[in-house]
């Protein structure tokens, strides 16, 4: 085991998984993540990271002088580098966050979902399993491997539909989502033929600090900031529902604790709302943190582009059994979370530098000149 780890564990509970592989922890979610489980000492922490144009390391500047922090760039794909860590740190957790995660991406480019999400994943639970099957009864019956899914596994709900709960079928209509319901396929399949003790979250759409700005908040507040188009897919009127990035993390880690082993949980915000109604409210903030010119709205940037192949009309999760077996639901606002969003991304001009590279500038260039081509502001 790793030295710098050995002494804080011998101060924690039996119960309490205390040391935890996060996958993909230098991207979004997985940053969050590891910075709320560090401040809070919930675990110590090795992050396996590829560093995809998706990741930042500056997410986890504050935790270079940690001692139980450690970052390793990899692939979750690549057997040797994995089961090494497992024997040198011996988690009692895994926490796979790493994939591709944007759809419009998966529409373009969706071989190389399948390759990360779903070889990448399986990959994952086989060297996981081997690390697992050596391990002493008491310790295999601790062990985790926690999967970090999405509710776009069940497909798109009508306007009259219930939201999305643990009994849907899976319904995924894009590649991202297809990708994603194969991956978790296989650890449902690993929990039932081989007993590994797998967990399955799906949650809604994050937001929060350190989002890459291809998603729609970060995009939309940072064109409005620059004073660039808005672009919204279709009528605007698609339906997602939104949860704040720490709201997640706290979800998740109940369920490391306290889930129980082969179980599925929805996570979600209780917040839907149509992509008008978020671009809209994001607006309204900039305006007044940023009043520019006289008369001018941030509003008026807004313009309807050709929609998106195959869009998923509306997600919403019902969270009771996260609610009734774990005690969890979401504590802040959409009004709150989508302000310290907007002043995050404000008061870190250098993180947005530094990631609106050569590379995130031809992507906007690839997703959105067709787009708006013949398509008018409002
Ligand atoms: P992200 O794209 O911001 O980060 C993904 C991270 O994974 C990046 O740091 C990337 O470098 C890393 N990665 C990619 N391929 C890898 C590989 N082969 N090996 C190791 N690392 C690799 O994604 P996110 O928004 O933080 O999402 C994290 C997870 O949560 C994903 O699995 C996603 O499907 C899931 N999820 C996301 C949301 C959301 O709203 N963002 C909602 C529900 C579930
Ligand atoms: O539901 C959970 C999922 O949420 C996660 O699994 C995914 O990883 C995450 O990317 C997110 O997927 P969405 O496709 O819902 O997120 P995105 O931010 O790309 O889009 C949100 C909505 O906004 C969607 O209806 C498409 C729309 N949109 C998006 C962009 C980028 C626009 O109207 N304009 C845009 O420019």
């Amino acid at each position: 085991m790793n030295d710098l780890f050995k002494s804080e564990r011998h101060g924690c509970s039996e119960e309490t998984p205390q040391t935890v592989l996060v996958t993909g922890g230098a991207g979004f979610i997985g940053a969050n993540f590891i910075l709320q489980a560090r401040g809070a000492q919930w675990y110590n922490v090795v992050n396996l990271d590829k560093l995809t144009y998706a990741s930042n390391l500056q997410n986890l500047t504050a935790l270079e002088n940690d001692s139980g922090y450690r970052f390793v760039r990899g692939d979750i794909g690549d057997p040797e580098l994995v089961s090494h860590l497992l024997e040198q740190y011996q988690p009692d957790a895994v926490i796979n966050f790493a994939a591709e995660s944007h759809v419009d991406r998966s529409i373009l480019n969706p071989l190389s979902f399948a390759l990360t999400n779903v070889t990448g994943t399986l990959q994952l639970l086989e060297t996981c399993r081997a690390y697992w099957q050596k391990l002493s009864p008491h310790k295999q019956g601790r062990f985790r491997f926690l999967q970090v899914s999405t509710d776009e596994v069940y497909g798109s709900l009508s306007m009259t539909d219930p939201p999305f709960c643990e009994d849907n079928p899976y319904e995924p209509n894009s590649p991202y989502a297809a990708s994603k319901a194969g991956a978790d396929h296989f650890v449902r399949a690993y929990y039932h033929t081989y007993g590994l003790p797998t967990l399955i979250t799906n949650c809604s759409n994050n937001y929060g600090p350190r989002q890459f700005p291809e998603k729609l908040i970060p995009l939309t507040i940072l064109n409005a900031m620059e004073g660039q188009l808005l672009p919204i897919y279709g009528d605007g009127q698609n339906i997602r529902d939104w949860l704040y990035v720490s709201d997640h993390c706290e979800a998740l880690h109940l369920v490391l604790q306290q889930g129980k082993v082969g179980e599925t949980y929805c996570i979600g915000g209780q917040n839907e709302q149509t992509n008008l109604m978020v671009v809209e409210k994001i607006c309204t903030i900039l305006d007044e943190l940023l009043p520019s010119k006289p008369n001018f709205s941030h509003s008026s940037l807004i313009t309807f582009v050709k929609d998106r192949p195959g869009h998923d009309r509306r997600y919403a999760i019902d969270c009771t059994k996260m609610n009734r077996e774990l005690g969890w639901k979401p504590t802040e606002s959409f009004d709150s979370g989508l302000l310290k969003t907007v002043q995050w991304y404000i008061n870190h001009p250098q993180w947005v530098e530094q990631i609106r590279t050569g590379a995130y500038q031809s992507w906007i260039e690839q997703n959105y000149t067709d787009r708006t081509a013949n398509y008018l502001s409002v």
